[in-house]
């Protein structure tokens, strides 16, 4: 895998606009061409991060998913941002949608809407064997005419059967647990979880 330069991985910065940063510095930068940059800090080793770069992880993802028919970001380039930490990076095009947490926000009745076909999503991703330890309303975009997809694919795991009903509330015990997190009361968190069931 290439290695981008300090320099170029700066004039990036410099040049686009931060969407996303934490105390490590950027984590999301949209470019000038409106394509966006991802940065990968780890947690892991950086030996262990050497072997499985996570930029690859998120790259074999979204193609996992796009085959499962599920909407991701396409992923254009992978690349070592300090390849000796393992910090790695990529660029990609990003999902035509806003994310459902803004829809929440701004019009709280079009979620109301939304959600026998925001369900109707999680059950698919759930029926393909998918789980996705992000899932929160700030991953999941709104496509138009009540589609979704995925953002921030990296903690992914795929499985050959349906998601068993442990696993299943598991996935809906950590939205539960990040709308409590960051204060999103208005959400019908309940009515969600009926419409799911109303699926079976
Ligand atoms: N593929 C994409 N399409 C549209 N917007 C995106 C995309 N990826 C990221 N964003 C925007 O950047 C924000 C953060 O991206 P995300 O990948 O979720 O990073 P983080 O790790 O900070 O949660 C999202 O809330 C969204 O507004
Ligand atoms: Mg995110």
């Amino acid at each position: 895998m290439r290695s981008v330069s300090a320099q170029e991985l700066e004039s990036w910065i410099a040049e686009g606009r931060i969407l996303e940063q934490d105390t490590r510095g950027p984590k999301v930068v949209m470019l000038q061409n409106a394509r966006y940059l991802k940065i990968f800090h780890t947690r892991r080793h950086p030996a262990i991060a050497r072997l499985r770069p996570a930029a690859c992880r998120f790259q074999r993802n979204t193609i996992r998913l796009q085959h499962l028919g599920i909407s991701a970001p396409e992923v254009l380039d992978v690349f070592w941002l300090d390849a000796k930490s393992g910090v790695s990076g990529c660029i990609y095009s990003p999902l035509a949608g806003e994310p459902v947490e803004s829809i929440n926000k701004r019009e709280p009745e079009r979620i109301c809407r939304l959600l026998p076909s925001l369900a109707a999503f999680i059950k698919t991703l759930h029926a393909n064997g998918i789980y996705f330890r992000s899932l929160h309303l700030g991953n999941i975009l709104e496509l138009g005419n009540e589609q979704f997809g995925l953002i921030d694919v990296l903690d992914m795991r795929f499985k050959h059967v349906p998601l068993g009903q442990r696993l299943v509330n598991r996935n809906f015990a950590h939205l539960s647990q990040y709308l409590a997190r960051h204060q999103v009361l208005n959400f019908p968190m309940d009515a969600l979880v009926e419409h799911y069931h109303s699926l079976d």
